[in-house]
């Protein structure tokens, strides 16, 4: 027997986009009608634990056989034996990428120096053994302060042909529209920053915003003055009633284009078609092009935003003093931000964000990091949430 969520069909893409970040995924299992009309059955990994994370953990659970899915023939390695030897393949042992990204109908890989003379075999394995992706491509890290990752295309597939060399142009389109938490996003990841692997961050944003709003009794402002393509501004759009007004601005001409045009599918308006510097475009909608180290000079967006999200985890505590001045003080407000630090520096960093951020929001814990992955062997990814008092009642003074 095998676990099932039972999810509603429109929640199906999100769920399992969701499901791979985490892999608890039921591979080679298929997707299967529920008995519930507007239902359907999504396989969950069998050494996947008891109790889901959330939000998976929300959703009911059906224990039955599962379906084996036909198209995929065995799994990437067995695939790659195929093609260059069993032994090979155990030599290079851990070299192997094993882990990927989706994004949409493209699979980002990581191919280390040690197997980097079989890109080719490594792609023709991954392409066979995921029937639906069309282009791998091989992730070289991200580049310089925009965050684009250098992405060579590795492998295509065009129906039955599959090319690993002088790959034709039309297969190697990188801009994608990719289904998360209910919502379209158009996304280059070899243009602008996207990464699928934030959906569970963007989800757990949207909560913290909805106790925000419950606290200040009103809609909420709010700010990403990092927004890339807007997929965490396209969460919180996604709530009824949750944003009255919102500016979403980055450094990336790129970032900035496709974020009106997913502006323009999210907030039902028209937004310009192509990238402009920051600017009002609605009464209640500020879009653009925006260095975030200017913030604070621009007196039309000081003290004005009840959430601002950061996040660019590298500069994130020093940027915090040009941040601070956009919140507005009179009624309690939230930071939520993304930091990557030294494991053994967190517990600092914690005691430095007290020390930067105003007074903060009595009956709140503190801000914490909390670790969400490695970034390396010695540095973490964090994020973390700071709730800042009101300075007209009654501030804590810490
Ligand atoms: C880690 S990405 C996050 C993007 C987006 N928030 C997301 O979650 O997909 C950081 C973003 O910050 C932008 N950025 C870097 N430096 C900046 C600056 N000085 N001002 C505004 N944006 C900046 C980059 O272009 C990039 O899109």
């Amino acid at each position: 027997m095998l676990r099932h969520l039972v999810v509603p069909d429109r929640e199906i893409e999100g769920v399992l986009s969701i499901l791979r970040e985490e892999d608890l995924l039921g591979i080679g299992f298929l997707i299967v009608p529920s008995s519930a009309e507007g239902f359907r059955l999504v396989p969950i990994d069998d050494a996947a634990p008891a109790a889901l994370p959330p939000p998976l953990g929300s959703y009911e659970i059906e224990e039955r056989k599962g379906v084996p899915d036909k198209r995929i023939l065995a799994d990437w390695l067995s695939q790659l034996e195929d093609l260059i030897g069993k032994e090979l393949v155990l030599e290079k042992g851990d070299s192997w990428p094993s882990s990927h990204e989706f994004v949409s109908d493209m699979m980002i890989v990581r191919v280390d120096d040690e197997v980097a003379g079989h890109v080719s075999e490594i792609a023709e394995a991954k392409l066979r053994s995921h029937p639906h992706i069309r282009l791998i491509l091989n992730d070289e890290g991200v580049q310089g302060e925009m965050r684009v990752r250098r992405l060579t295309p590795i492998g295509a597939r065009d129906g039955d042909t599959i090319f690993l060399s002088k790959i034709p142009s039309r297969l190697c389109n990188t801009r994608v529209l990719v289904r998360e938490s209910g919502i379209g996003i158009t996304c280059d990841p070899a243009r602008a920053f996207y990464s699928t692997k934030l959906q569970t961050e963007r989800l757990e944003t949207v909560v913290l915003a909805k106790r925000l709003r419950e606290m200040l009794g009103r809609p909420i402002r709010v700010f990403d003055p990092f927004c890339g393509v807007g997929p965490a501004v396209g969460a919180l759009l996604n709530e009824p009633e949750l944003l009255g007004s919102l500016a979403a601005s980055d450094l990336n001409p790129d970032a900035i284009e496709m974020l009106m045009e997913n502006l323009s599918r999210w907030d039902n308006r028209n937004y310009p078609k192509k990238s402009v510097p920051l600017q009002r475009l609605y009464d209640d909608r500020l879009a653009g092009v925006f260095d975030a180290t200017k913030l604070r000079n621009d007196p039309d967006l000081v003290g004005k935003w009840d959430l601002v999200l950061v996040n660019l985890p590298h500069r994130t505590i020093e940027l915090l003093p040009e941040i601070i001045p956009l919140l507005d003080l009179d009624t309690p407000s939230l930071i939520r931000g993304r930091v990557v630090v030294p494991e053994e520096e967190i517990a600092e960093v914690n005691r430095e964000l007290v020390r930067i951020l105003p007074p903060l929001l009595e009956g709140e814990p503190l801000p914490s990091l909390q670790v969400k992955r490695d970034y390396s062997s010695s540095l973490r990814l964090c994020s973390f949430e700071a709730w800042i008092g009101s300075k007209i009642g009654a501030p804590t003074g810490i």
